[in-house]
């Protein structure tokens, strides 16, 4: 059974790391969606929230499964026979993190890193931008799967801090 992991704040998720998400799943036997609970980060959706967009849209990809971690991503990994972390790179500037992250993961644990380049529709695009696109009143219908795009027109209207 080949496993691998795609793992995100997905802040909310985004059209980009759908495409991700949906060429992984024709690569690998299993998916596993995993959000980081990471506290240190100011998030606009909940732990659950994230999931719950998550679980929205990916349900037509029968070997995609969304669960969440804290700590290291290799110990999930290792908790839950996971070979590889499936990563999207839109631009250069990624690749300077992504790089020591995947060297690291390596080291700690033997777990590979795929980089999967991101489809040049969405190499603009990331949660934070597109919640400041929503923030404004902007259209982020085109950026973000269509149940996010409401829970995040929900969220600006009615903040929860
Ligand atoms: O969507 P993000 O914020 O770029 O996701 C980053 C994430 C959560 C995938 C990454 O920070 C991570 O894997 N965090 C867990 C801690 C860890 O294992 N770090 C890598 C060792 S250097």
């Amino acid at each position: 059974m080949r496993r691998a992991v795609c793992p995100g704040s997905f802040d909310p998720v985004t059209l980009g790391h759908l495409d991700i998400i949906s060429r992984a799943s024709a690569l690998y036997d299993e998916v596993i969606v995993a959000v980081g609970m990471n506290a240190s980060k100011n998030r606009m959706f909940t732990l659950e929230e994230r999931i719950a967009m998550l679980q929205e849209a990916t349900t037509q990809y029968g070997n995609v499964s969304v669960d969440s971690f804290d700590g290291l991503i290799v110990d999930f990994c290792k908790a839950h026979s996971i070979q590889v972390i499936v990563k999207g790179l839109r631009a250069i500037s990624d690749f300077d993190y992504e790089l020591q992250m995947a060297q690291m993961n390596h080291g700690l644990a033997g777990i590979e890193t795929l980089f999967m380049t991101t489809n040049p529709l969405y190499s603009f695009l990331s949660s934070s931008l597109v919640k400041e696109v929503a923030t404004y009143g902007g259209d982020v219908s085109g950026l973000v799967p269509e149940a996010a795009g409401r829970r995040l027109i929900e969220r600006v209207k009615t903040p929860q801090n």
